[in-house]
């Protein structure tokens, strides 16, 4: 069974809604040939990754810049990970209360190291998550696991 891995910095309830969201549309029942596994990005190891198919990744903007969290993600499993995964697809989400462009470039710089292949635009979330913005986030959720079919 082919393996979403969801990997997040959730710090607030905002970006506990988009994450939710996520989760929905990558959990849908048209969608159950596909596994989800769901990770704070402090925990999720290189296995993580090295046994999922596809990758959905979440982050707030933090000092123009991705989450610590996140980045200690990629640290973690960038060189472990690096020939295994190449090709393989991923999306992004990004909240902030402003300016999120630093953030999803710092990100887009790491995984096109890696070699992943963006399979839908990047959701970028500024202030309190609209209607609009969790169904972004669940169609983010929904593509990512569709992609792995
Ligand atoms: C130290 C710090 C730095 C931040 N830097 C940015 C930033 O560069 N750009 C931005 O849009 N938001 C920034 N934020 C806001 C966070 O992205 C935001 O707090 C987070 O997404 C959670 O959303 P919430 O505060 O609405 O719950 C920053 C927050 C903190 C605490």
């Amino acid at each position: 069974m082919p393996r979403l891995l969801v990997v997040h910095h959730t710090t607030s309830p905002a970006l506990d809604e988009l994450l939710q969201a996520v989760r929905r549309g990558a959990g849908d029942p048209e969608l159950a040939a596909v596994e989800v596994r769901c990770r704070p990005a402090l925990t999720a190891t290189a296995v993580d990754v090295l046994q999922a198919d596809g990758y959905l990744l979440g982050t707030p903007a933090n000092l123009g810049y991705m989450s610590g969290a996140l980045k200690h993600f990629f640290d973690t499993v960038y060189y472990p990970c690096l020939e295994a995964t190449r090709g393989r697809p991923y999306g992004l989400y990004v909240h902030g209360n402003n300016d999120v462009d630093g953030a999803l470039t710092a990100v887009h710089r790491i995984v096109t190291g890696l070699g992943w292949q963006q399979v839908a635009e990047p959701v970028r979330v500024i202030g309190s998550p609209t209607a609009a913005d969790r169904a972004a986030c669940q169609d983010l959720g929904g593509v990512l696991a569709a992609s792995l079919i």
